[in-house]
């Protein structure tokens, strides 16, 4: 565990030394990642620091507008590039290539809001786990081995990247920030892209957006789980109403875990799962079957791509 107060000095000093003078430009997706470091690197450079938001459409329901919110006093960024973002996965089924389809379109916007602003450093908020599964070829974190080699950036600045997931909460709240984004689960880059199996399409990212809320609001709260959501799994044979249908099938996934590079199945109460599955089907029509994952990880993922 590192020390939070001398972690604190020297990433700011860091990120000082690194950026110079030059203009820096973040990503800030609201987790407790990218937040600590908007704040060390506010601290550390002031106004030199530009704080991006990409609703890539592969975000979670509501999530722009809390953004909108929370960050209501700082000058952020906020670019629409929905359709940007879901061109390019149009098609691709591979997981590793939707991953790195992923990771250049946040570039290449990054790299056009970059040049507005006449940044030409990257700050982002990669922490250890990212590093090691992306260097030990487990899978390219966008904001790792799923960036493009060709970037016009002249620096990449990554100031916690030797932290652990709970390290990160601890500096989080070390800085004084506010517990909604300490303790918030973490989501991966990629967005809802890593939780449609096979090729992403606009309704099938509509489907999981809708059931993922839903997970969400019926778990979080009451069992705190390090991360639980929703993942589409393709198509089955269904019936609604009078009609045999060929519906989603909807996963719920929920785990506890310390750091992310290993974790197990939230024991769920029967009857909370049952009303998780009623509720899903009940107001998402496409869907006509959901299934709870008992899978600890290894060997699956948390994630499913
Ligand atoms: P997996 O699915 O590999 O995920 O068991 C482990 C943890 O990492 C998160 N995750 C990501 N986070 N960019 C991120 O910032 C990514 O590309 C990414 N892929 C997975 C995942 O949500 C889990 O907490």
């Amino acid at each position: 565990m590192v020390n939070t107060e001398k972690f604190i000095a020297k990433a700011i000093e860091e990120i000082k030394t690194s950026a110079g003078t030059d203009k820096v430009v973040m990503a800030l997706s609201g987790g407790v990642d990218s937040s600590v470091c908007a704040v060390l690197a506010a601290r550390a450079i002031g106004d030199n620091l530009i704080p991006i938001y990409i609703d890539t459409g592969l975000m979670r329901k509501g999530e722009t507008e809390r953004i909108r919110t929370i960050f209501s006093d700082i000058r952020l960024d906020i670019v629409h590039a929905e359709d940007e973002f879901l061109d390019a996965l149009k098609g691709i089924t591979d997981p590793e290539a939707k991953r790195k389809a992923i990771g250049e379109r946040f570039i290449r916007v990054f790299e056009r809001e970059a040049k507005k602003h006449g940044a030409k450093c990257l700050l982002q908020g990669t922490i250890y786990p990212d590093r090691i599964e992306s260097e030990g070829g487990i899978k390219s974190h966008h904001n790792v081995g799923g960036m493009p080699l060709h970037m016009e950036f002249t620096k990449v600045i990554e100031p916690i990247r030797d932290l652990y997931k709970d390290e990160v909460r601890d500096v989080a709240g070390a800085l004084g920030m506010p517990k909604e984004i300490q303790h918030r689960m973490p989501f991966p880059g990629p967005g809802l892209a890593v939780r449609v199996l096979g090729e992403v399409t606009r309704e099938k990212v509509a489907v999981i957006r809708e059931a993922n809320w839903i997970v969400e609001d019926e778990l979080v709260e009451k069992y705190r789980p390090w991360q639980c959501f929703a993942a589409l799994l393709g198509l089955g044979t269904g019936v609604k109403g009078d009609n045999r249908i060929h519906g989603w099938i909807v996963a719920i996934r929920a785990v506890n875990s310390r750091d992310g590079m290993t974790a197990d199945p939230l024991e769920i109460p029967f009857d909370q799962l049952m009303r998780i599955g009623s509720r899903i089907t009940a107001d998402i029509p496409s869907v006509s079957r959901v299934v709870y994952d008992i899978t600890a990880k290894p060997p699956a993922t948390i994630e499913y791509e």
